[in-house]
């Protein structure tokens, strides 16, 4: 398996290039559309065809590249199931596998940052995060269809037991992180150690966070797959 972390430094959002060597083919997990030219070259220079562009959530601080790539590459656009989105050829729900060769890509419902958002679980190694879990941090719930206390079951009760090797690779990152693991994040997250639901649930409404500043065109045009 291929695996490759890729940034965009604007909104320090991670974008995740996975492939099967043998067969050639790719897929990525929450590309963003202001780097869909250099993942375009990337994946030539590789001699990768992409299959797939997933998404963990409908975003609100970056255009999705999904459908630009869509229109270069012919590739599906899969989104989570219930996302208000228009523009997919499918959806992941809790557990649904998506194979790709010798990858296979489990769907782990992790709403509370959004109210459809997924978690990937790769190969039962690597487990792409999105916004619900960052390296010592959470996405927040204060807007879109966040919910606190949804996001603390999410965390605890379907990441924090998976396995404690199992490698953490966030959706975003704002202090050069660039990898975790469950043990770690369960042992140092400083959001859920030593808080309950309601302790969290008071942090993350005290937390008075400027909103994104792409919010209003982000959501909109991710809905449609970042065709507008
Ligand atoms: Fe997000």
């Amino acid at each position: 398996m291929l695996f490759r972390q890729l940034f965009d430094e604007d909104s320090s959002t991670y974008t995740y290039l996975i492939a099967d060597r043998t067969l050639k083919q790719a897929l990525l997990v929450d590309p963003v559309l202001e780097q869909v030219e250099g993942n375009y070259q990337l994946l030539d220079e590789l001699g990768l065809t992409l299959e797939y562009c997933l998404e963990t959530h409908i975003h609100a601080d970056h255009i999705t590249g999904t459908g630009k790539l869509r229109t270069m590459t012919g590739c599906s656009v899969i989104v989570p199931e219930n996302a208000p989105v228009t523009c997919a050829d499918g959806f992941m729900g809790d557990k649904q596998v998506l194979k790709l060769g010798s990858i296979i890509v489990e769907a782990i419902a992790t709403p509370g940052h959004t109210n459809s958002h997924v978690a990937y679980f790769i190969n039962q190694k690597i487990l792409l995060t999105g916004d619900a879990l960052f390296i010592r941090g959470c996405g927040r719930t204060d807007f879109q269809s966040g919910d606190p206390g949804v996001l603390y079951d999410s965390v605890t009760q379907r990441l924090f037991t998976l396995p404690d090797e199992t490698l953490v690779y966030p959706g975003h990152d704002y202090n050069g992180n660039t990898v975790s693991t469950i043990g770690e994040e369960k042992q140092s997250n400083p959001r859920f150690v030593g808080r309950d639901r309601l302790q969290f649930i008071t942090l993350m409404n005290n937390l008075n966070l400027p909103n994104p500043k792409k919010i209003k065109e982000a959501v909109f045009a991710n809905q449609k797959c970042g065709n507008v």
